[in-house]
């Protein structure tokens, strides 16, 4: 079979127009932000959030996140109270995503929010990631520009390695500084419930809308969030999180002071032990000692504080028995 390679482009004007064409035309576009690189599409169109959901292989019961550009944009799609109007001020541009109410006349497909009454929405933080919505003149869905399942793209070619040809243009903004998903905020009920630890730590959305419920993983209503499947986030070797070191035939992922013992390959998320820089080089490291000649990727304990709990999740999910 003959192997197609996408185009991958820097994100020249130019370029950003030819995307934004492709996008108006029911097209695929993968984009940097400041989370992950997402697999793009027009988020009003049927069509073409259906070609999100195959080129993923993604069960069409999980809902889609809408970028806009902006607040005022985001106002247009959904009911916004005083919650959802301070974290907005507050975070965005930035890596939240509140699900909301949505408004009945917008135009959103109802395949990009599963069919359910509300909608998940944000503003990411990438000049390119804002330029391409601009440009494509139309909120764009846009889940993590990965094979469902599989550890999401911080890179432009980890969007290749995982999706192939499936995706026909991918902007290329370097590696992308948060490096784990945004943070998901259910604020469609009376309590605030978080679903999806990310790139904003609990501990500021707290101190601006004071007690968030913990609604991650356990037994959750209709929708499930992707990111709430037990097995998700996962590279193709198993993963052994909480490892205070490694065995001899494991690859290590440290974090902090590395351990003495014999690994057969070693990356540190952060020498100095800090979460932000652990977070943004996750994925990456997951996917570079995701290789056969390992038996395993033994990760250090992270601390369960700020954007340890993203990480914790990410690796808990990496770790959970595989086909659930
Ligand atoms: O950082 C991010 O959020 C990245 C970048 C590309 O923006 N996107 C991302 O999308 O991680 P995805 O599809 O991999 O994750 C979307 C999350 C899932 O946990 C999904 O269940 C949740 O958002 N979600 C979307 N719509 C929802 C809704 N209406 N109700 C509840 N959860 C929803
Ligand atoms: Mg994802």
């Amino acid at each position: 079979m003959p192997r197609f390679r996408a185009t991958i482009l820097r994100p020249t004007a130019p370029a950003l127009a030819r995307a934004g064409q492709l996008l108006a035309r029911g097209g695929l576009v993968a984009f940097p932000t400041e989370t992950v690189y997402g697999l793009g599409a027009d988020a009003t169109s049927d069509r073409a959030v259906a070609a999100i959901y195959a080129a993923k292989r993604r069960p069409r019961r999980n809902p889609l996140i809408v970028h806009v550009a902006s607040v005022a944009a985001a106002q247009r799609l959904a009911r916004f109270d005083g919650r959802a109007d301070a974290l907005a001020r507050r975070f965005w541009p930035g890596p939240l995503t509140l699900v909301l109410k949505r408004r009945p006349g917008s135009r959103i497909s109802r395949l990009a929010t599963a069919g359910l009454t509300t909608v998940a929405l944000r503003v990411p933080d990438n000049p390119v990631a804002l330029k391409l919505i601009r440009a494509a003149g139309r909120p764009l869905a846009a889940p993590s520009a990965n094979r469902s399942g599989a550890v999401s793209p911080t890179r432009a070619p980890h969007v290749h390695l995982s999706l192939g040809s499936r995706v026909g243009l991918v902007l290329d903004g370097g590696p992308c500084r948060v490096g784990v998903e945004s943070t998901v905020l259910d604020l469609a009920g009376r309590k605030i419930r978080l679903l999806r630890p990310g790139g904003v730590p609990l501990e500021a959305i707290e101190a601006v809308v004071g007690h968030v419920e913990i609604a991650v993983g356990g037994e959750e209503p209709r929708p499930l969030a992707p990111g709430q499947l037990a097995s998700h986030y996962a590279p193709r070797r198993p993963v052994r999180p909480d490892a205070v070191r490694p065995k001899p035939d494991e690859a290590y992922l440290a974090f902090g002071k590395a351990p003495s013992a014999k690994s057969a390959a070693m990356l540190n998320l952060s020498p100095s032990a800090n979460l932000a820089e652990a977070a943004a080089n996750l994925f990456a490291m997951l996917h570079a000692l995701d290789r056969p000649e390992f038996a395993a990727i033994a990760v250090a304990p992270i601390p369960q504080r700020g954007l340890g709990r993203a990480i914790n999740d990410r690796l808990q999910r990496a770790a959970a028995p595989r086909g659930t």
